[in-house]
């Protein structure tokens, strides 16, 4: 499973970068919006970060409006996905953009026959909201394994990117689950870095190794 970030941070993506696990990033207008900078400055400098495929959303909601954005923000660079909300003027548009060969994320999916449209009209990632979900009493896990059966049984192409996510547990249900990606905000990838029995073991082991006679490594004779 990819593992994107979800933020226009860049500091926060060149942190991850360098962890050598980050394979996308996904950006959304509120995240933008909180990084202060200008919108395709700031799509430009992430492209630079990741070699992976970075998502960045339209705001136009007819498809025409939603077609020539999406132009404009693919020739930022060969690692935009656009994104593009799942109502029917955005999948007229990604209908339209997918076969100019432009690679769209379709967003703000909360049902599952939402995904089957989006894959239809040949979305590169449909993205569920699982945390939103779960926050209106629904199950996002359950969304997200129809989707995933919707699209095995039709071996559609389109990719699930697992989005909305708020713990770490999110992210293990996206693995068990088998969607093809899972973005997070940056203190949800580092939490997987984190188990106080790793850390109590590792404690314990260096504590252990100082009392070794010539210390781990010494040569034998
Ligand atoms: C996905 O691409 C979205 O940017 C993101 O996951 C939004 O979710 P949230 O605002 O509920 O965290």
């Amino acid at each position: 499973m990819k593992l994107f970030l979800d933020t226009a941070d860049v500091q926060e993506i060149r942190q991850a970068a360098d962890w050598g696990v980050l394979d996308g990033v996904t950006t959304n207008p509120t995240l933008v919006a909180k990084s202060g900078r200008p919108h395709q400055e700031v799509i430009e400098e992430i492209c630079q970060l990741v070699d992976g495929p970075v998502s960045a959303e339209v705001v136009s909601v007819d498809a025409e409006g939603i077609v020539a954005e999406a132009r404009e923000l693919a020739s930022i660079h060969p690692n935009v996905v656009v994104k593009v909300p799942a109502i029917r003027e955005g999948l007229k548009a990604v209908r339209r953009l997918s076969e100019e060969g432009i690679r769209c994320n379709v967003t703000l999916v909360f049902q599952p026959l939402q995904a089957l449209l989006a894959a239809k009209v040949g979305a590169y990632f449909v993205s569920p909201f699982v945390d939103r979900m779960n926050r209106v009493g629904e199950e996002g896990f359950r969304v997200v394994e129809q989707i995933k059966r919707i699209f095995d049984h039709y071996q559609f192409e389109t990719q699930i990117l697992v989005a909305s996510v708020r713990s770490p547990l999110t992210v293990l249900q996206a693995a068990l689950a088998g969607a093809d990606a899972c973005t997070m905000p940056f203190e949800v990838l580092a939490m997987l870095y984190q188990h106080p029995m790793t850390d109590l073991g590792l404690e314990a082991f260096l504590k252990d190794a100082a009392r070794i006679p010539g210390g781990v490594s010494a040569p034998v004779h």
